[in-house]
C-alpha cells in the first residue's frame, strides 16, 4: 500500500518535473550573449555612450543608423545564435574601434555555406550562380554582395516558412529591393546615376499600392524556373514582365513563384487545386476549383439531359 501511495508521488513529482522543464523550455526567450549584449548596448541604440580617455569625460553621440542593429530582429533571426564576434573580430569590444578592422574582410553567405551537405536543399550554391548572372552582379561585380538584400542581422526565412502569410512574405521580400530602390543613399554605395522612381516606372501597373502589397519584385523581375526554389536572376527591365495575363489566368505564374511552397505543401496534403490562391488572395483569373469545375459541367449535363427528354417527350406526344 505504502509503497504504491509512494509510488504515485514519485510519479507526480515527476510529471511536475517534467512539465515544468517543458515549460521552461518553450519560454525561454531567445537572449543575447554576454558579448552581443556588450555591443548592442552601442549597437543596439540610436546613440551610445562611452568615456573618453583623453578629455577624462562621458560622453553621449548620436549612432550612425546604418551601424544600428535592432535587438528584437537580431534575436529572431535565423543567425542569431551567433555572438557579434563569430562575425567581426573580437577587438570590437574596443572603443574607439581599432581603425584597421575598417579593413577586416567580412565572411559572407558562402564562405560558411557554399557546398555544404546540411544545406543543400536550400540550394546556395546554384543561387550563387543565379545572383552571378543577374544584372547586378554584371553591373556590379564583387561590390554587389548576398548582404546587400540578405541582412545578416536581421534575416528569416520567408515563403518557405510553414503557415508563412502571403503579405507577410511579399512585405519582407519587397523590402528588401526597396531598401535600396527607395533609398538614394545606399543606392549611390553602387553608382552615381540617377534612381528611378518606382512609381513612375510603373505607371503602366493599374492599382499599383495593391498589386506592390501582394506580389514581389521578383515575380515579375525573374524567370520562372524549375531548377531553383527562388529564382535570383534578376533579369534586365526589358524582360520584365508586364503581361496582365501573366498572372491574371488559370495558368499563373504566381502557381510556380509566389504561392510556390505553399503549393507544394498543399498538394502534399491532398487540398485541391489553386487552394493557396483561393485562401490567400482572389487573384482575377487566376481562380479555379476543380470541384466547382466538376460540379458546373454536371449541372450542364443535367440541364442538356432535361432538355433532350424535354424535346424527346414533346415529339412523342405530338405524334
Ligand atoms: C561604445 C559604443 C560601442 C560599442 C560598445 C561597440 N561599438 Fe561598434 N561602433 C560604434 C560606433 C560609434 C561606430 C561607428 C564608427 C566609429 O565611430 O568608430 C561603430 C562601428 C562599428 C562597425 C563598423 C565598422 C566600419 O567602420 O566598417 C562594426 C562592424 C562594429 N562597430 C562592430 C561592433 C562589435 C562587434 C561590437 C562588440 C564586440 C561593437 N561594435 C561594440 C560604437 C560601439
Ligand atoms: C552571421 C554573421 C554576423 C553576425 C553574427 C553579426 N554580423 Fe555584423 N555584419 C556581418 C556582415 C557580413 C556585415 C557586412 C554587411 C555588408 O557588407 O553589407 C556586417 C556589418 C556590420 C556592421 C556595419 C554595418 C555596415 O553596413 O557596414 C555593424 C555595425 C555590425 N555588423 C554589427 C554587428 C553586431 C553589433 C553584431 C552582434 C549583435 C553583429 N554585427 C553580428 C555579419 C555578421
Ligand atoms: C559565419 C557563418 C555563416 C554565415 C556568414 C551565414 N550563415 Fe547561414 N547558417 C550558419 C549556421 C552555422 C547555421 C545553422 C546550422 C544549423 O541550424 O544547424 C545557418 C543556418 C542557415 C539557414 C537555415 C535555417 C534553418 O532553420 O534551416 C539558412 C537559410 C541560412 N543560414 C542562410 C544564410 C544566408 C542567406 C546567409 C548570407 C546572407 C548566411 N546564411 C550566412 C552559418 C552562417
Ligand atoms: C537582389 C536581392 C537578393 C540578393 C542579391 C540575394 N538574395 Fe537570396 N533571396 C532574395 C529574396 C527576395 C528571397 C526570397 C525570400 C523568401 O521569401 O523566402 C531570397 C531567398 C534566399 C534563400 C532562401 C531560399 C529558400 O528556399 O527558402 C537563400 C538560401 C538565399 N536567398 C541565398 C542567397 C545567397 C547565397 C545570395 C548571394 C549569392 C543571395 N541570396 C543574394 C533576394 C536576394
Ligand atoms: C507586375 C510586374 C512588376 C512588379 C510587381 C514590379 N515590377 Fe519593376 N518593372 C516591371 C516592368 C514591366 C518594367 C519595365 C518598365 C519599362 O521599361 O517601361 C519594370 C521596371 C523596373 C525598373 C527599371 C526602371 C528604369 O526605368 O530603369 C526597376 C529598377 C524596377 N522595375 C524595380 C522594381 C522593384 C524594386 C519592384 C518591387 C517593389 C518592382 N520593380 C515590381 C514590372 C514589375
Ligand atoms: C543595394 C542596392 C540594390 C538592391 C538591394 C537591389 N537593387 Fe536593383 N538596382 C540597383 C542599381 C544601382 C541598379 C542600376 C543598375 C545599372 O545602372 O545598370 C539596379 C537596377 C535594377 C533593375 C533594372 C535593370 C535594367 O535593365 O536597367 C531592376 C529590374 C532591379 N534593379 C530590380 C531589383 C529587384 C527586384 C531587387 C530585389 C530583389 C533589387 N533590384 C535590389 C541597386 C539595387
Ligand atoms: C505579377 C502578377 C500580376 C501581374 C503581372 C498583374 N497583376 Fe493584377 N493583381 C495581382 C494580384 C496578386 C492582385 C491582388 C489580388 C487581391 O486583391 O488580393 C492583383 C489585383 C489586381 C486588380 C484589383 C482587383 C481588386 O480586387 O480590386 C486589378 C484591377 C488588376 N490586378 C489588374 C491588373 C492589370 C490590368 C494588369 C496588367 C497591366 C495586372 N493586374 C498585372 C497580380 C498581378
Amino acid at each position: 500500500m505504502i509503497t504504491e501511495h509512494l509510488f504515485k508521488k514519485y510519479l507526480m513529482l515527476c510529471f511536475l518535473l517534467a512539465s515544468g522543464i517543458f515549460c521552461f523550455a518553450q519560454v525561454e526567450p531567445v537572449t543575447l550573449s554576454e558579448q552581443s549584449s556588450h555591443c548592442i548596448q552601442c549597437h543596439g541604440n540610436r546613440y551610445y555612450k562611452f568615456h573618453n580617455k583623453v578629455t577624462g569625460s562621458e560622453v553621449k553621440k548620436l549612432m550612425n543608423p546604418y551601424y544600428f542593429i535592432d535587438s528584437t530582429k537580431y534575436v529572431q533571426a535565423i543567425h542569431s545564435f551567433f555572438s557579434c564576434e563569430d562575425c567581426h573580430a573580437a577587438d570590437y569590444v574596443n572603443y574607439p574601434h581599432p581603425s584597421e578592422l575598417k579593413l577586416e574582410p567580412k565572411l559572407s553567405c558562402i564562405d560558411c555555406h557554399g557546398g555544404d551537405e546540411t544545406f543543400a536543399k536550400y540550394q546556395f550554391d546554384q543561387m550563387a550562380e543565379e545572383v552571378a548572372n543577374s544584372v547586378h552582379k554584371q553591373a556590379f561585380g564583387e561590390q554587389f554582395k548576398c548582404e546587400m538584400c540578405h541582412d545578416l542581422h536581421s534575416y528569416k526565412l520567408g515563403a518557405r516558412k510553414e503557415n508563412s502569410k502571403i503579405t507577410e512574405i511579399v512585405k519582407q521580400d519587397n523590402e528588401m529591393c526597396l531598401s535600396c530602390h527607395n533609398n538614394l543613399s545606399k543606392y549611390q554605395i553602387l553608382t552615381d546615376n540617377q534612381k528611378p522612381e518606382l512609381l513612375k516606372t510603373h505607371e503602366w501597373l493599374p492599382n499599383q499600392e495593391l498589386h506592390f502589397l501582394n506580389v514581389r519584385c521578383i515575380e515579375c523581375h525573374t524567370p520562372v524556373t524549375d531548377t531553383v526554389m527562388v529564382s535570383h536572376k534578376i533579369l534586365p527591365k526589358e524582360k520584365a514582365v508586364h503581361l496582365c495575363s501573366d498572372c491574371h489566368s488559370t495558368n499563373s505564374i504566381l502557381r510556380d513563384k509566389l504561392y510556390k511552397y505553399a503549393a507544394i505543401q498543399s498538394r502534399n496534403e491532398g487540398g485541391y487545386y489553386n487552394s493557396v490562391i483561393l485562401n490567400e488572395a482572389y487573384v482575377i483569373g487566376a481562380n479555379r476549383n476543380k470541384y466547382f469545375n466538376i460540379i458546373s459541367l454536371l449541372i450542364l449535363g443535367l440541364a442538356l439531359g432535361g432538355i433532350s427528354l424535354h424535346i424527346a417527350a414533346r415529339i412523342i406526344n405530338k405524334k
